[in-house]
């Protein structure tokens, strides 16, 4: 394909015509192989459309100017696949075998891959093929593990357009044992909040803070700057530890600004909001800035309402680094 011709498409709606696949069965896993994408024909007891035994990873492949392709961090994204499929007790293929899976389709995928600051969307899935309708209890001893790829631009329509986000103090994004996992399920929990928030203020995103901790939204972690210093919620299991947060906090340091890890409330983060800066990092959001937060129905701005100065050089430093505009000095990037 020509992928620049899709630009304007929405994030995730195109899908290169090959994909990576392997089953489980019998407890060992098929040779993987690359097939034309396209349906699989699954039984309608499958043990992942019942009892959501499903999970999924999301990064990105970069190509650059002389036509070498790179894989941003993919040994944790593998990591995380391999720690959501053992939290939903699903087959969990080896770490080795995906590698291989995700490098042979970027591989034949090539011509695919847009131009930066476009890149190739990765999506591994795995989901519990057992057909068994009792089997609520029981894991699934059969699975499929697939891999999509995407040619990808901007995750939030308007680019760099300073986002409105509502703060959630009672709605839950999910289970609280579960947000570490990345699991379908906990983006179907979000989206009546995602939706109903839209509908009621305006909103592009609902920031949830439980009890009026300051957690993350739908499908991005949060994180504010301030005077040197950036601040976003210390690890635990009821959020997603995103990848492009870890690597924003080396980044950080490596700049000198001061990176702090805690627990903080939302009191404190309108606080910060009235000089600082806020933003919201994943591999699909990058990093985008927060121009206003609303709370109760009343609007605060976040700064000066635009996408400010230090989130921006946050983002340039990580994204000098994914299209190799800048060292790769933390070994982030594989290429293929
Ligand atoms: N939180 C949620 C709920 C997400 O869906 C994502 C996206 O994957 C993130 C955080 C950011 O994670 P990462 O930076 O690894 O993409
Ligand atoms: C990602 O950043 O990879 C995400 O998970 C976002 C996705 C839900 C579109």
């Amino acid at each position: 394909m020509n992928p620049s011709r899709h630009q304007n498409a929405p994030f995730g709606s195109i899908l290169t015509d090959k994909m990576a696949i392997a089953t489980y069965r019998d407890g060992a896993w098929s040779e993987a192989e690359i097939r034309v994408t396209g349906p699989l024909e699954i039984h309608p007891a499958a043990h992942a459309l019942h009892y959501g035994s499903s999970c999924f990873e999301g990064f990105k492949a970069y190509r650059r100017a002389d036509g070498s392709v790179h894989i941003f961090r993919m040994d944790r994204h593998v990591a995380r696949m391999m720690q959501s499929a053992r939290a939903l007790v699903l087959p969990e293929p080896d770490p080795a075998r995906l590698t291989q899976m995700v490098t042979t389709l970027v591989d034949r995928c090539r011509g695919d891959i847009p131009d930066a600051p476009g890149a190739l969307y990765l999506r591994p899935l795995l989901f519990g093929t057992l057909p068994n309708i009792g089997a609520a209890a029981t894991p699934s001893t059969e699975a499929v593990l697939v891999v999509l790829a995407s040619p990808v631009w901007d995750y939030f329509a308007g680019g760099m357009k300073p986002l409105k986000i509502l703060v959630e103090e009672h709605a839950q994004r999910c289970a609280p044992h579960l947000g570490v996992v990345k699991t379908g399920g906990n983006y179907a929990a979000a989206m009546g909040p995602t939706l109903a928030a839209r509908k009621a203020h305006g909103v592009d995103q609902v920031l949830f803070c439980p009890g009026g901790e300051v957690q993350e939204t739908g499908a991005a972690n949060f994180l504010m700057i301030r005077d040197g210093e950036l601040l976003t919620r210390s690890l635990d299991s009821s959020f997603l530890h995103g990848v492009t947060r870890d690597s924003l906090l080396v980044l950080a340091r490596d700049l000198g600004y001061r990176v702090t890890e805690r627990v903080f409330r939302v009191d404190e983060m309108l606080q910060w909001a009235q000089t600082g800066e806020a933003a919201l990092s994943g591999t699909a959001a990058v990093l985008a800035g927060v121009g206003t937060l609303v709370r109760e129905g009343v609007s605060h701005q976040v700064g000066d309402g635009s996408v400010g100065p230090e989130t921006r050089k946050l983002r340039e430093a990580l994204v000098a680094i994914q299209q190799g505009e800048a060292p790769d000095r933390h070994g982030w990037l594989t290429r293929v």
